[in-house]
């Protein structure tokens, strides 16, 4: 299965504009003139797939404690954007529901990583995955993506039809049969890890190469040129392409 993805993703949403994982992130992304944005999602308490990076509230909410020991009533409760600027105060822990709606409202692509607490690989995977082959139904779906090969396996169990791809800080070696092994169609790596090397036994195995996260314009600009498929970046304020 080959992909189409946008030369610029925004990281977390809205990147640096924006609290992360917040629907008022989608927005920015969008504002900016962005074709796509990555988000993280994890379970709550509940087992409802949610919008956050984090195990624990803490960081980014005004919350205590584990995400997968919050109900859902209790997370609707939670400002999840003052941290980032008073503008923000009230934004909610969006649900990945929510989220999945205002991408479609927006014509954003997405980028959905699985975010599993630990313990919860394989329900994260299978339930992000189910969520997403309901909400996508008939429309070009999202990428999949994480680094929990466990969430990988169970996304892929559960809706084969939507495409993974393989999330790795440093590219172990075996990177390529792990992706044929799980079925994934992309790799996404971290710009430390990043070689002009790992980029041709990319292109050469068709599997287009992602890397995050990317927030100098300049770099930016010569991974594309390189040939990385896309960008993550939090600098949507700066960071513009008109391929993108
Ligand atoms: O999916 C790419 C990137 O988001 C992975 O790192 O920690 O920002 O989720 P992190
Ligand atoms: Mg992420």
């Amino acid at each position: 299965m080959a992909i189409q993805v946008p030369r610029l993703v925004a990281h977390r949403c809205g990147g640096a504009l924006a609290p992360e994982n917040t629907l008022a992130g989608l927005r920015a992304a969008a504002g900016c003139g962005y074709r796509g944005v990555e988000f993280d999602v994890m379970l709550s308490g509940d087992g409802t797939p949610v919008l956050i990076h984090d195990e624990s509230l803490e960081r980014t909410t005004n919350g205590h404690g584990r995400v997968a020991d919050t109900s859902d009533a209790e997370l609707a409760r939670l400002d999840a954007g003052s941290w980032h600027g008073a503008q923000f105060a009230g934004e909610p822990v969006p649900s990945f529901g929510d989220a999945a709606e205002l991408c479609l409202a927006l014509g954003l692509w997405a980028n959905v990583e699985i975010k599993p607490t630990r313990g919860h690989e394989s329900e994260t995977g299978r339930k992000v995955a189910l969520a997403a082959r309901e909400i996508w139904s008939g429309m070009p779906p999202p990428l999949l993506s994480s680094f929990s090969l466990e969430a990988l396996t169970a996304a892929c169990e559960a809706a084969p039809d939507l495409p993974r791809g393989l999330l790795v800080v440093a590219p172990p070696a075996d990177w390529l049969a792990t992706c044929r092994r799980l079925g994934c169609v992309s790799l996404h790596c971290s710009r430390r890890y990043f070689s002009p090397q790992l980029l041709g036994d990319a292109q050469a195995a068709g599997i287009p190469l992602l890397v995050y996260t990317v927030n100098d314009p300049q770099d930016a600009a010569q991974l594309l040129h390189q040939g990385v498929a896309a960008v993550f970046t939090d600098r949507i304020d700066l960071i513009h392409d008109r391929a993108a």
